[in-house]
């Protein structure tokens, strides 16, 4: 029989503790939940003595979440225990972690007073009795104590085996030996996983648990050779989230994990479907964007784009694909038509649209395609659907040009904008000013006079794309007309300007639709359609 490797979430605790990732109190109870629904078998929920925001997040959690073992963070301190039991308290399945640190570093600067002794040695000795002591004050709480020897990556492996020897015999039933720093290579993590194990009487009777964080980007590595050297149990966070460089991310060595199961002769519970839908809320919830590359979540972890590689996966998934999207809730062959694209990804994007295209307008059509991609980022669905059909027109020239904008703002005074929008149909040129309720609102009326038509504007988003004050802003709308959506974005240091330019690509993309005689339908970016009449 296999064993099973608890997935331990902590999130809600070391990945809050990321500088600028706090969450509001619903949003730590709905990630609860969608941990819950996830199936990670311990959620840490907080640390309840650190403020009263904490211990009541944990109260709530353990109140309402059912499955998961709901686990509260102490130092090996009595009104730590205290306050951590309180917060548990009425839960069924519930968890004390405690944890002092064990490295001469650590131990030179938090434990330099004299009534902890005077030499290290001595020192030492008194970090082995606090931490016995929370243990065996912790279990008069609950069974399951967890210990933790902070900074275990850097402590001497003697009293680290001295520490962990006398946790045990406290009654401690998890040992977690953490690389708090980030600092272990994969064979030292190993190393000292094995050296542990053999030193304490029966390693059998405990649960020997890895947190790894990633300053050296080798959390993931790190856990997994805790497991092959016996560890059963990894803490770890949505997104990687938590102190620093993070730690290492639950979508990372879950999917390792499963994936290379042969490896390690090990499951996990995990129900990897709900991993990017669990990375979304966690980006939401923090404002921490999910990077395009992320491995497993990430937006273009399933995306390909180059044109062997298009070709490989279309004919085989596998020769590029070591998972199925939809096992961790992507979707299934995303195959992005940009420059890069070869002839073969751009005619089986068309076949699964339903556009027959006759054998001699193929090379026409291609070349077409290719003039495109050299001008565009990335080509959606409806270019392909306007460059078919002989309305290249619409792909390649929009049908507004914003030849300028100017913004009046100041105290006491409505905003004012003006806009000078080009009619590349008509090669009219038209100026149009308004006021507003702010100055994105003052120039979208400007922008409506400018065009001729009022629109709704569904939904509007600024983020920054890189930092400081000179910042890159990405700006994306969302404007309806008839029940249909159109989106458009747009890139500037300028937020005002990228506010107009989005404005302006979501209106080119709505005047396109409105061009066409048959009936579309577009949501988001225009990747999904439904195509009625001669198309589908
Ligand atoms: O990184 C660390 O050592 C911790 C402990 C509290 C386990 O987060
Ligand atoms: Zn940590």
């Amino acid at each position: 029989m296999k064993d099973t490797v608890i997935i331990f979430d902590t999130t809600l605790r070391d990945g809050e503790q990321a500088p600028g990732a706090s969450m509001t109190m619903p949003e730590k109870v709905r990630i609860a939940h969608q941990l819950a629904k996830l199936k990670v078998d311990v959620i840490e929920a907080g640390f309840p003595i650190s403020s009263p925001a904490q211990f009541e997040a944990v109260s709530r959690i353990v109140a309402e979440i059912q499955g998961p073992t709901i686990c509260g963070l102490a130092r090996a301190l009595e009104a730590d225990i205290r306050a951590a039991g309180g917060a548990l308290e009425g839960g069924r399945n519930t968890r004390i972690h405690t944890f002092i640190a064990t490295s001469d570093i650590h131990i030179d600067a938090k434990f330099s007073e004299d009534r902890f002794g005077r030499t290290i040695e001595e020192k030492r000795k008194t970090i082995v009795r606090m931490a016995r002591e929370a243990i065996e004050l912790a279990r008069t709480y609950t069974d399951n104590v967890e210990f933790s020897a902070e900074d275990a990556g850097r402590t001497d492996i003697g009293y680290l085996c001295e520490v962990i020897s006398a946790a045990v015999e406290a009654g401690a039933t998890t040992i977690n030996i953490p690389d708090t720093t980030g600092y272990c290579t994969p064979d030292e993590y190993f190393a000292m996983f094995a050296a542990v194990r053999n030193c304490i009487s029966d390693p059998d009777s405990v649960v020997f648990s890895a947190h790894c964080h990633d300053d050296l980007g080798l959390a993931a590595a790190n856990s997994i050779a805790a497991i092959r050297a016996g560890a059963r149990q990894i803490e770890c966070t949505i997104n990687g989230i938590g102190e620093r460089a993070g730690n290492a991310s639950l979508e990372e060595v879950v999917m390792a994990l499963r994936v290379r199961g042969e490896q390690f002769g090990v499951e996990v519970g995990v129900e990897t479907k709900y991993l990017t839908e669990t990375s979304r809320m966690v980006s939401v919830a923090t404002g921490f964007p999910v990077p395009p590359n992320k491995a497993i979540v990430g937006r273009n972890a399933f995306a390909h784009e180059a044109g062997i590689h298009q070709h490989g996966v279309l004919r085989r998934r596998d020769t590029y694909e070591i998972m199925k999207a939809a096992d961790v809730g992507q979707s299934a062959e995303q195959i992005r038509l940009g420059r890069h694209s070869g002839r073969h990804g751009f005619f089986s994007r068309l076949e699964r649209l339903g556009i027959e295209v006759e054998e001699e307008r193929r090379d026409e059509l291609y070349q077409l395609f290719v003039q495109l991609a050299d001008r565009k980022k990335e080509i959606f669905d409806e270019d392909l659907f306007h460059l078919v059909k002989g309305n290249e027109e619409h792909a390649m020239n929009p049908y507004y040009r914003l030849d300028g904008i100017s913004v009046s703002v100041g105290t006491g005074k409505k905003p004012e904008a003006e806009v000078a929008v080009y009619h590349t149909r008509t090669g009219e040129l038209r100026r149009e000013k308004a006021t507003g309720d702010g100055p994105v609102d003052a120039i979208y009326r400007a922008v409506n006079h400018a065009v001729g038509s009022s629109h709704e504007l569904e939904n509007y988003s600024i983020r920054s794309v890189s930092e400081g004050a000179d910042a890159i802003g990405e700006v994306a709308v969302l404007v309806g007309q008839g029940g249909a959506y159109f989106k458009g974005t747009a890139r500037s240091t300028d937020v005002l300007q990228a506010s107009a330019d989005a404005y302006i690509d979501a209106l080119n993309r709505l005047e396109a639709y409105r061009s066409d005689e048959e009936n579309m339908t577009f949501v988001g970016n225009g990747i999904m359609r439904s195509f009625h009449g001669g198309l589908a």
